[in-house]
């Protein structure tokens, strides 16, 4: 068991009305690296992922398919939601089903003593409903309708028309909590990163918030009210228990105590749920409100946010069956600023794919061990005297692992990868300049070419540790041709830029390019 500092990380439970695309796959890859981050620097990690698969949408999709809800998520999740962990290298710790009876008792536990603490109340309801987010939308995100929905009020995220409902519904008193939940913005800065979704989000609660509509009785398809069993749950308090539920809520206090609060990780599009009503949940059942909520922002295809409902979307393993599960995690990661929207196009994924990841990375480690093994028999030569130049390269090393550390604390793999590249960058430009094949003429040199050599091997270590977050096929490869036993994943990664790891005598293997020439269709 792991003695470091309790750090629990979430993705946002997707729908499984369809299939995964590259958004989905975006999240969970960042906070796959945020995780396996924290893990390997010792911290008592927790990845916890899964599906939403209760409400209107699921239930809808699942008629048009002609099978009942439960049929049609236990296909999607086993055929489609599973195998993207898979396919994208995800070491989750948990993955959760809101239709396991572990979430679905507990839920109706949590709400029940609302219920009773006096926060929830019957009431009228008329709203316009938007079936694609599960939500009545607030007045700012409703607007006119085009083309086929002309003269109809759409939905600004989704474009399509807003249904009118009225409905007996139960109410969650969440106006009584502005002012609780203006405190905690202000005295938790981090609570709601990064600052323009804190922004958006101080200033929606400052507006005024309204009760909430917590339970639906037009369809069953959600979790009964205790009290009231002609209504369902409102599927996002539903989804929202998740993040406790999961780690035990009301059934093992240890693993709950343990592991929350837990940090969220969301799409911008689900800020307002994360950072209003699921602390104020969370408040009024008397329980500590998350660590913090990082918002990032959309990928964007052709300008506009990818989605399957706008047939945007594409399948992870169309860049997966490509480049590599490792190429898709370093790119949306590498590429994007977190917190900011970023357009994907294929272009720009092979462009980087070759002169960053093949180029750049791949090549230094082919060069690397090749050299080691053609002049030092595959033997990792000691190094000799260092001159500036080679202790440059060791401050470069360790100023990339600080900074990468710091950045990952701020929740910018962005940042990380970008501080960790400097090694790659600093390496490229120390081999060249010191040219071991010219130093290998020279028997005079030899001393000289060992610590060259050496100091490229002890570089790629330190990269091999940085980046395994982010890459870990490759870097696991690069590992063994390193000549490392033990497993790189208890390498550990706060102490990655100390320098001299890596010990003269260690025998390196060659290796393969680890980002092959890919050729595309
Ligand atoms: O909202 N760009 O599920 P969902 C970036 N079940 N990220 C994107 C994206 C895009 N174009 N499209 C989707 C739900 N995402 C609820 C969540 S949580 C208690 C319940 C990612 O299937 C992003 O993380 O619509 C976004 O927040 C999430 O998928 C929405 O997934
Ligand atoms: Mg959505």
């Amino acid at each position: 068991m792991s003695t470091g500092q309790s750090f629990y990380i979430t993705t946002p439970i997707y729908y499984p009305s369809d299939l995964p695309h590259i958004g989905h796959g975006y999240t969970t890859v960042a906070v796959d690296a945020l995780a396996r981050w924290h893990r390997q620097a010792g911290d008592d990690t927790w990845m916890l992922t899964g599906t939403d698969e209760h409400g209107q949408k699921m239930l809808r999709a699942a008629a048009a398919n002609g099978v009942t809800p439960q049929e049609w998520v236990d296909r999607l999740v086993t055929e489609s939601w599973f195998p993207l962990l898979r396919t994208l290298d995800v070491a989750n710790d948990d993955f959760i089903r809101t239709t396991q009876p572990r979430h679905e008792e507990r839920v109706q536990e949590f709400v029940k003593a609302l219920y009773d603490r006096g926060y929830i109340y019957a009431g009228e309801y008329e709203a316009l409903y938007c079936v694609g987010c599960e939500e009545f939308k607030p007045e700012a995100e409703i607007v006119d309708g085009t083309g086929a929905f002309e003269g109809l009020k759409v939905c600004a995220i989704h474009s399509k028309p807003l249904e009118l409902l009225q409905e007996k519904n139960y109410f969650f008193k969440l106006s009584e909590f502005q002012d609780k939940l203006l405190e905690l913005y202000k005295t938790e800065p981090d609570f709601v990163r990064p600052e323009s979704a804190r922004n958006e989000v101080v200033s929606f609660v400052r507006s005024g918030l309204k009760d909430l509509s917590i339970s639906r009785s037009a369809f069953d398809w959600g979790i009964t009210v205790p009290w009231d069993p002609s209504h369902v749950i409102y599927v996002w308090v539903d989804a929202l228990l998740n993040y406790a539920t999961a780690v035990g809520y009301g059934t093992d206090p240890a693993q709950f105590e343990r592991r929350w609060p837990a940090y969220h990780v969301v799409g911008k599009d689900i800020l307002r749920f994360h950072a209003v009503i699921w602390p104020a949940m969370l408040m009024a059942a008397g329980l500590d409100v998350p660590r913090g909520v990082f918002a990032h922002g959309w990928l964007l295809v052709g300008g506009e946010k990818m989605s399957k409902s706008k047939l945007t979307g594409i399948a992870p393993t169309e860049i997966t069956d490509v480049f590599g599960s490792d190429a898709y995690r370093f790119y949306f990661l590498s590429a994007i600023a977190f917190g900011q929207d970023g357009s994907f196009s294929w272009e720009d994924l092979s462009a980087r794919y070759q002169a960053e990841l093949a180029n750049g990375f791949g090549n230094l480690a082919s060069r690397t061990t090749a050299m080691i093994e053609k002049y030092f028999e595959g033997v990792v030569p000691p190094a000799s005297e260092d001159t500036d130049g080679d202790r440059e390269i060791q401050r470069i090393v360790a100023d990339a692992a600080t900074g990468a550390d710091a950045a990952m604390e701020r929740f910018r793999p962005d940042e990380a990868i970008a501080a960790i590249w400097t090694i790659v960058d600093a390496l490229n430009g120390y081999i060249t300049e010191n040219a071991p094949w010219a130093l290998a003429k020279d028997p005079a040199q030899r001393p000289r070419l060992g610590t060259v050599l050496y100091t490229a091997a002890e570089g790629l270590r330190a990269l091999a540790v940085l980046l395994s977050p982010f890459m870990p096929e490759a870097t696991q490869k690069l590992w063994i041709a390193l000549g490392h036993a033990g497993r790189l994943q208890d390498q550990p990664l706060r102490e990655a830029g100390a320098w001299g790891v890596l010990v003269p005598g260690t025998s390196v293997n060659g290796i393969a390019p680890l980002f092959p020439r890919v050729e595309q269709a």
